[in-house]
């Protein structure tokens, strides 16, 4: 099959196409022929090498943990699924190497859900990983409930987008950080109020409106801006703080996050976009050949949504 893969770790120039052998399937798996794979930053930090001690690896690796596709064949005890069944899945393993973007992938069924109907194989592929993560952020692990407040960081990236959306769906009253231009976007996804982190103190805006302080945040950038985010929840409310970017986060009593597959709550997810409670934001989509783009845009860190790739 073709696939993009690298043979050592490096830049985006190590992203290349390859013709390598067609993945096996085990019995509690399905080989799904991929229509689109999803871009995540944790795709370029695991071209850079910065997952190396996280998992076992194995080159050439096929980076890409997010798919949506056409299953062709399942495996021996597989009942959940059937060959032609259109699924999606956040398809990380306990290992690197196996991943999506290529023409064919195999993954467990814990992993795989589905796809959403009224949308199709681009939109799908941006949903697993983002969507899961910020689902297991904010439902999960915040628990957050009607009328709660919430700070979003880096609300107008990818797993952002769906925080904003999900808090929203819970009836919380949201707060997203985000450069001026993404304001009204974020707003159509149910923000009540942004930030623009560039040129507004984040805690001098907050104590204007929230005067008490704020019931939960979630923390998608980290360092000064993890720490800093302590001071803007309300007293009773310290430890509502998660991060999936910064494990200090647990030495400021708050929780790390590392987003888990999860075939249930992807179902979740799907049944949302159906029912229009989630939209999916995708700014652009790349051909697989074009892999070393979308990760160069990836990288300046400034993508609304999601990057996705359209194979075959
Ligand atoms: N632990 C886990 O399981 C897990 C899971 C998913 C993601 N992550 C990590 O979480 C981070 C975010 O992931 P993502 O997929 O959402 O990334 P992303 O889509 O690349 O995020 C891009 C967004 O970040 C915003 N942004 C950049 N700098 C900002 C700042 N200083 N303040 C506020 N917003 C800022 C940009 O908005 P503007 O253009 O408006 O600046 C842009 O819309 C990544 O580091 C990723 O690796 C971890």
């Amino acid at each position: 099959m073709k696939a993009i893969a690298i043979d050592q770790y490096g830049g985006p120039e190590v992203l290349h196409l390859a013709e390598l052998e067609d993945p096996k399937l085990g019995p509690d798996s399905v080989l799904i022929r991929i229509k689109a794979a999803g871009v995540n930053p944790v795709d370029y930090k695991i071209r850079y090498g910065y997952l190396d001690r996280a998992f076992p690896s194995y080159f050439p690796i096929i980076l890409g943990w997010d798919v949506s596709g056409v299953i062709e064949a399942v495996g021996a005890t597989v009942k959940e699924f059937k060959k032609g069944d259109e699924v999606f899945a956040y398809a990380r393993k306990d290992f690197i190497g196996q991943g999506c973007y290529a023409e064919l992938v195999s993954v467990p069924i814990r992993a795989v859900a589905k796809k959403p109907q009224t949308i199709d194989h681009i939109y799908s592929a941006g949903v697993p990983l983002a969507g899961l993560t910020a689902y297991q952020a904010v439902v999960e692990t915040l628990n957050i409930s009607k009328g709660q407040s919430i700070l979003i960081h880096a609300a107008a990236g990818g797993v952002g987008s769906f925080a904003v959306q999900i808090a929203h769906a819970l009836g919380a009253e949201v707060i997203g950080t985000a450069s001026k231009q993404n304001h009204q976007y974020l707003q159509n996804l149910g923000a009540n109020f942004c930030i623009d982190y560039n040129d507004t103190n984040i805690a001098d805006e907050l104590k204007k409106k929230f005067p008490q302080g704020i019931d939960a945040v979630f923390d998608l950038i980290g360092g000064q801006s993890l720490e800093r985010s302590v001071e803007l929840l309300s007293s009773s409310s310290k430890t509502n703080l998660v991060s999936v970017v910064d494990p200090k986060v647990k030495n400021l009593g708050g929780s790390y996050v590392f987003v888990r597959p999860n075939s249930e709550q992807l179902q979740t997810l799907a049944n949302m976009i159906d029912t229009k409670d989630l939209k999916v934001e995708i700014s652009q989509t790349f051909t697989l050949e074009e892999a070393r783009s979308a990760h160069e845009l990836l990288e300046s860190g400034h993508v609304r949504g999601k990057l996705t790739l359209e194979i075959g």
